[in-house]
């Protein structure tokens, strides 16, 4: 039960019993993930006055140029997890192949694997603009003791035991779920710790904003381009308002709070879209379900998607319920 001005770390604590699996073990990588989003957060925060803005001058497996920021991201939460000897393995968007830790270890029993978006929206720094990260945490499948493999990494979104963001916005909060519904923690500064400020996260039913980067408007499908008109349209509670930060986990956290819709479609330069299943779309098609919302790639439930490769890419339709089952109706009808 939540309460009032509790801690994260409280909240751990008192919701372990209440995981699948009551070990302790997600509870402590819950705690590190919360330690690494501290650390950053202190990073991210200095942006402008040290020198971490900018291009690192590196590009990552996808031919994406990293920001400093996303280097740095990426290591403290590696390193926050391998320390602590929490999972067995990692995968990142910052990495091209998955990390196995301790893998020659046979003493390392840990039975999880995390997959991360370090930095989220990593381009919005250099003005800024929110960024996030983004998380997701799987039981391995492969027996306890032994290398992990891809087969770990590589598991349908509805199998996720967790998953969250943190959103370093005008305030810092960590929203996670671990299949038991949304809490949201925002961050005090001042005393470097989460409260409990969100508890019971839900996407209303229905709500009026889109977000969607209309910029590629000629690119998408013909399903897509009558949705949005749909939502341009003067007729009920429409047209609705169009609002995009082009940082996935600050669109979404506004749309959950205050009710919208996300898409990022397929493009005719794109045939994916842009956005990275395993540790963008699960983990915020598991937090969507778990806050009576919706995800979809125009067609499929995102957590019914059978994943082949690791930085495999898909369109991503996600929000409030009703709006996403009627930008669903547009793909059918387009097809
Ligand atoms: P990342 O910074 O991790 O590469 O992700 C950026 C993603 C996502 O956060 C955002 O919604 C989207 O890219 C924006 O893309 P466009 O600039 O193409 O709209
Ligand atoms: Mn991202
Ligand atoms: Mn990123």
């Amino acid at each position: 039960m939540s309460q009032k001005n509790q801690t994260l770390g409280e909240f751990i604590i008192e919701n372990q019993s209440s995981f699948k699996y009551t070990s302790g073990e997600l509870s402590r990588l819950i705690n590190s993930i919360r330690l690494a989003a501290k650390v950053v957060n202190h990073e991210v925060n200095k942006a402008g006055l040290v020198d971490i803005i900018g291009a690192a001058g590196d590009t990552n497996i996808q031919g994406e140029d990293q920001q400093k920021l996303d280097v740095y991201a990426n290591e403290k939460f590696i390193q926050t997890l391998t320390n602590r000897n929490i999972v067995c393995g990692i995968a990142s968007e910052e990495e091209d192949d998955f990390i196995s830790i301790n893998s020659q270890d046979e003493n390392n029993n840990n039975k999880y694997v995390v997959l991360i978006d370090p930095l989220d929206g990593s381009s919005n720094i250099d003005v800024n603009v929110s960024v996030g990260t983004i998380f997701s945490v799987y039981r391995r499948v492969t027996p306890v003791g032994t290398p992990v493999t891809l087969e770990d990494f590589l598991q349908k979104g509805s199998q996720q035991v967790a998953a969250g963001y943190v959103v370093y916005g005008t305030s810092t909060m960590l929203v996670y779920t671990t299949g038991a519904g949304v809490n949201g923690f925002t961050l005090n500064p001042a005393i470097g710790t989460f409260y409990l400020s969100h508890p019971d996260m839900e996407f209303p039913e229905n709500g009026k904003i889109y977000s969607v980067n209309e910029g590629n408007y000629i690119h998408f499908p013909q399903g897509i381009k009558n949705y949005i008109k749909y939502c341009q349209m003067e007729e009920g509670d429409r047209p609705y308002t169009s609002r995009y930060i082009g940082s996935l986990v600050s669109d979404f956290h506004r749309n959950m709070i205050k009710g919208g819709i996300y898409l990022y479609p397929k493009s005719s330069k794109n045939s994916n879209g842009k956005l990275r299943l395993l540790y963008e779309c699960n983990p915020m098609a598991f937090l969507a379900e778990q806050a009576n919302g919706k995800a979809s790639d125009g067609f499929t439930r995102i957590l019914d998607i059978e994943p082949t490769e690791l930085h495999q890419r898909v369109p991503f339709i996600c929000g409030s319920k009703n709006m996403v089952v009627k930008a669903e109706e547009f793909m059918r009808l387009a097809e």
